[in-house]
């Protein structure tokens, strides 16, 4: 949609400055403006915009916005963005969030302060510098949707330029994408720990609590996408050792012949009358010594990477004793045979773990007591059925009843009816995947899906009563 100079122009009729509230930049980055509906109408409304790609958000009870039509609300608000008309913009009707207010921008536009209702104008303990907020870069404006605190934000945007400027092409192939879709505050959490201190100089690790498939291992890779870290896995397991992780010692080819045995080869060859460039060439590599094949931790560490560790509680304690230095203050890794390595400040380590079923161990606590815990738990209804429909591209309505079906299950597991294993995320996108594939209806392929796993007939039959009550 296009906003013409003529919106803002009436904007700044003194008939509608008298209607705008104020100007205020968001915690979130977006420019916001409170205005009065109607001179002599009791009411206020928000409308917010954020730029690159320019998108402003306004509420449905605007006439124009709702026919798709530019107004004098858009034109007053690319006005305090600063965006000269006429432009494209992107618009979403619907209704707008109040935002924390980081600056008054009224002053600045209309010469007097802003008088806020429904936006809360807060004082930043930070000099705020709202410049630095918004000017995010436009490959990093998907960061945005996050609705990071402006301090944060800020943190993550030095990082990630800091980052661009050292990763190589490799690195960069390693950074993974941000598919997570935060239920709650968890991100915020989660990011606000990986940056601690000044320049993230306290950074401390998050640990990535929750059931199955609740999003750990999506959401600890879309924190390595927010810093722009290339990542590196490790499981936890009996199989995994310090050995494994750290390196350990190994003969490797000599590139070159030391001067003595060079010296008396040559003298050899002269008396034997042999031409001793190609001898001497073909020992290079062929003598073995002892050296140090660095392990993937090892390697993580020292490029200054992201090591997710999924199942942290599966680690056997000489590994999790391993981390300990790794993960204070101190932020140094001691490798047996090798040396103490000080971790660089861009290193970074998120843990993931699962509770509440079986073959899970709890952590011992001075490990635990290191980590920044986060619970991670199941999407609400509505964001599940999105993400439903994002995964497999089914219908909206498979995707609602699917999700419906799911907060059903988790309803059935807090009464103590179902156990925890039939709550599966998975399960839901198979459903969805095996019915767009014409394998049967959606009631057929969730029972069977659901159910074939199980060999508890009481819950199976729970399960299915279950699926039946919503796909009727
Ligand atoms: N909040 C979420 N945002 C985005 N994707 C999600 C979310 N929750 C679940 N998923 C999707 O569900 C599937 C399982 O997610 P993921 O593997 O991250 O879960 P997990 O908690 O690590 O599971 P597990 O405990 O089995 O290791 C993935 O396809 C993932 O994309
Ligand atoms: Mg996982």
């Amino acid at each position: 949609m296009k906003i013409w100079p003529r919106n803002v122009k009436t904007a700044l009729d003194d008939e509608k400055r008298r209607l705008i509230r104020g100007f205020g930049l968001g915690r979130d980055g977006r420019v916001y403006m409170e205005y009065k509906i109607h001179q002599n109408i009791p009411g206020r409304a928000i409308i917010a915009a954020s730029p690159s790609p320019l998108t402003i958000y306004h509420d449905e009870g605007c006439p124009s916005a709702k026919e798709n039509k530019p107004c004098w609300h858009m034109g007053a608000v690319i006005m305090a963005l600063k965006v000269d008309p006429p432009v494209e913009a992107e618009l979403v009707v619907s209704q707008v969030a109040p935002c924390q207010i980081i600056r008054d921008l009224t002053e600045e536009i209309l010469g007097r302060p802003g008088d806020f209702e429904l936006l809360e104008l807060v004082e930043e303990d930070v000099p705020a510098d709202p410049e630095a907020v918004l000017d995010v870069p436009d490959d990093a404006h998907w960061l945005t949707r996050f609705n990071l605190p402006a301090r944060v934000l800020k943190k993550v945007l030095a990082f990630r330029e800091n980052q661009e400027k050292i990763l190589t092409d490799e690195q960069r192939m390693r950074i993974p994408k941000p598919k997570y879709i935060p239920s709650g505050n968890e991100l915020i959490s989660a990011v606000s720990a990986l940056v601690y201190g000044e320049n993230g100089s306290r950074w401390e690790a998050p640990l990535l609590i929750g059931p199955k498939g609740s999003g750990k291992s999506t959401m600890a890779e879309t924190l390595a996408a927010i810093l722009m870290l290339p990542v590196n896995k490790v499981f936890g397991g009996i199989d995994i050792n310090a050995e494994a992780l750290l390196g350990a010692r190994t003969l490797v080819p000599v590139e070159d012949v030391d001067i003595i045995t060079e010296a008396k080869l040559r003298v050899a060859c002269k008396t034997a009358g042999i031409e001793p460039d190609t001898l001497i060439q073909r020992l290079k590599g062929a003598q073995m010594k002892v050296g140090f094949e660095p392990g993937i931790f090892l390697k993580a560490v020292e490029k200054g990477e992201m090591i997710i560790v999924d199942e942290i509680n599966m680690l056997i304690p000489e590994v999790t004793s391993l981390l300990h230095g790794l993960l204070d203050w101190q932020k140094t890794l001691s490798v047996p045979g090798y040396g103490i390595i000080q971790a660089p400040p861009n290193f970074r380590l998120v843990g993931c773990m699962n509770f509440g079923y079986s073959g899970t161990k709890s952590l011992n606590e001075a490990f635990q007591d290191r980590f920044r815990s986060v619970q991670v738990p199941h999407l609400g209804s509505e964001k599940l059925a999105e993400l439903i429909q994002n995964e497999t591209n089914c219908r909206e309505s498979t995707a609602v009843k699917l999700s419906e079906i799911f907060s059903s299950l988790a309803q059935g597991v807090e009464n103590g009816d179902l156990s925890e294993r039939v709550l599966s995320v998975r399960s839901l996108f198979r459903i969805a995947m095996e019915e767009m594939d014409g394998c049967g209806t959606l009631r057929y392929v969730a029972a069977s899906v659901l159910t074939d796993g199980i060999s508890d007939r009481y819950e199976a039959d729970r399960i299915k009563d279950i699926i039946e009550a919503h796909l009727r």
